[in-house]
């Protein structure tokens, strides 16, 4: 790293960072921001820790529980610096032990750890220059936390990161937040930043080794100039990857969900969803709420199907170690991640819409891949249709135990045959490998430009009756239709992108011939009309007919499902190749 000249005054120093640190951001192409995100996009998983001296008084303050994450207790009451301070002297966390810390992390699967080197209390968790109020020089414990994590993570194999809270501080008179302490002589906040957030995260980049990630927190309205001079900072890591939590208008390297995992991910943009393991982000003595093993881990599926990165946040207590629920959680994700991590790291988003029986996720390369599909409703019938998937299959097998799974491809569809007995019962991963480049039908039909629409039975679900013989497709001459549609139970589902709204004629494209009665179920709307066709089909010549199922009302624009019912009277078979929606003339 380039020797700082450091006799010039830090505001001229700033300046001249920021303007090379801004020039860097406008110049950096795609292939050296995609080389920088190259390790956070293989690792997918992190741990995230909340540790600070709130862990003293765990959410409980004048005999009472407060609300809210146990790290906002001085906030939520309102507790005076001259009382909040003292917890700092009752702080010491003799059972701390940096490389069994990162160790349960990396046995858990996790391949980076980000900790709270400054919440919004103030308190340092390492060996400040810029505060005495630290973990070193108030408490009897005297250790720089920091400084061991960093050397075990270096141990271990993790990239290390630091969270800060750069705008609130409730300990330092220009630190924002504080609304309680009426008696402070308060600065401003491009003081408190000049003196003390500068510093210390001048430090944190300067003295702990090579960090990977910087998570800032709370953005607030700061002056142009204290924003700059934080981001200047950054170039003193060159690979340092940031989130979008500094202030408006700094977007850092990716987009941060907290506590909720989006439905869909964010498009063309790196993302993470940071979670606590319970209900609190800091230790909290009343937090009992911890996440089951099952949702833990399906949320690491489900995180990494939609192209997100997972950081799953502990409270390490007082003394320093884990609650046995949180040791508990982390080991039965390692056991998860040991057999199906290839599921996992270094994977990108599905490229199928939503699954109804688990996840997907892809190790997609030029000459060919993988498909990783985490079933969590194991299906009963031992079928799983793969919707749309064009590419040629090479084989499947269980991660679990390498079983093969045998695969066919008919007209479009996919269908694997499993096992009766599902291998993992929260997430059982099949590993479906592909030659050359992959290839599956777009995701949602949409309607075209006049509102109209073609569904094609290949993209449709199937809904069968649970047991009943499976309803199969068949295909010839480059048509596919529903042959054997002979349970009324059985619907077919087609999920769209609604662009116009309007009332449509729906008709039913039968490809040789079909008796019964079809209910169109559109949201709210719905129609009905019926099939009366002789197969009037010669030695390979079918004759299509198109049938009217009566209008339909599509409303809104998103994605919707528009259904085909049976009704049971007088249902026989349909051989449905398509249904079409054409705008009212
Ligand atoms: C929320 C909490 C804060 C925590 C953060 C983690 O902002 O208020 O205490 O550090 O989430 O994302």
């Amino acid at each position: 790293m380039k020797k700082m000249n450091l006799k010039l005054p830090a505001a001229c120093l700033l300046a001249l960072m920021g303007s090379s640190l801004v020039a860097r951001a406008q110049t950096e192409t795609k292939q050296r921001h995609d080389t920088r995100m190259e390790w956070w996009r293989e690792a997918k998983f992190g741990m995230f820790v909340h540790w600070g001296i709130y862990a003293v008084p765990a959410g409980e303050y004048g005999g009472k529980t407060q609300p809210n994450s146990a790290e906002w207790i001085m906030n939520k009451a309102r507790i005076p610096i001259a009382g909040y301070t003292k917890y700092a002297a009752q702080f010491n966390p003799t059972q701390f032990n940096a490389e069994a810390f990162v160790r349960q992390a990396r046995e858990a699967g996790m391949r980076y750890l980000v900790i709270t080197a400054k919440h919004h209390d103030g308190f340092s968790m390492f060996d400040s220059k810029a505060s005495a109020y630290n973990i070193v020089q108030a408490t009897p414990f005297k250790r720089d936390v920091l400084k061991e994590l960093a050397a075990a993570c270096a141990k271990e194999g993790l990239r290390f990161g630091f969270y800060y809270s750069q705008a609130q501080d409730w300990n330092h008179p220009g630190g924002m937040g504080n609304t309680w302490d009426q008696d402070m002589q308060r600065v401003s906040t491009d003081e408190y930043v000049r003196a003390k957030a500068i510093p210390e995260v001048r430090q944190l980049l300067t003295e702990y080794g090579p960090i990977g990630i910087f998570w800032w927190d709370t953005p607030r309205k700061m002056s142009r100039e204290s924003l700059d001079g934080l981001y200047a900072l950054r170039a003193l890591q060159p690979g340092l990857i940031t989130n979008d939590r500094l202030g408006e208008g700094y977007r850092g390297d990716h987009e941060t969900f907290e506590r909720r995992i989006p439905a869909q991910g964010a498009v063309g943009q790196d993302w993470e969803v940071c979670m606590p393991i319970s209900g609190s982000w800091g230790y909290k003595s009343s937090d009992t709420k911890f996440l089951s093993a099952q949702t833990l881990i399906r949320n690491l599926v489900d995180i990494a199907s939609k192209g997100g990165n997972y950081l799953l946040n502990v409270s390490p207590t007082a003394q320093g170690i884990l609650m046995p629920a949180a040791v508990e959680r982390l080991q039965a994700l390692g056991a998860w991640m040991k057999v199906n991590g290839a599921a996992i790291y270094g994977t990108t988003a599905s490229p199928f819409p939503p699954l109804e029986w688990g996840r997907c996720t892809l190790n997609s390369r030029a000459e060919g891949g993988s498909l990783y599909l985490a079933v969590f409703e194991w299906p009963k019938e031992g079928q799983l249709v793969l919707p749309g998937l064009r590419s040629k299959v090479v084989e499947a097998h269980l991660l679990a135990n390498g079983r093969n799974v045998p695969i066919t491809t008919e007209a479009g569809r996919t269908t694997l045959a499993l096992p009766t007995q599902a291998p993992d019962a929260v997430a059982s991963v099949i590993e479906v490998k592909f030659s050359g480049p992959l290839d599956v039908a777009p995701a949602w039909p949409e309607q075209q430009g006049d509102g109209s629409l073609t569904l094609n039975v290949a993209d449709a679900e199937i809904r069968d009756v649970p047991g009943a013989k499976p309803t199969k497709l068949k295909a010839a001459g480059g048509a596919v239709w529903v042959a054997e549609w002979v349970q009324p139970e059985t619907s077919l589902g087609w999920k769209f992108r609604a662009t116009k709204s309007g009332t449509y004629a729906v008709s039913a494209i039968v490809y040789g011939g079909g008796t019964g009665k079809l209910r169109v179920e559109l949201g709210a709307s719905s129609s009905v009309g019926e099939v009366k066709v002789e197969d009037t089909t010669v030695v390979d010549k079918v004759v299509q007919h198109t049938v009217s199922l009566g209008k339909i009302k599509v409303e809104g624009s998103a994605v919707q499902t528009l259904r085909l019912i049976p009704e049971q009277a007088g249902w026989q078979t349909v051989t449905l190749q398509q249904v079409e929606l054409k705008p009212e003339p």
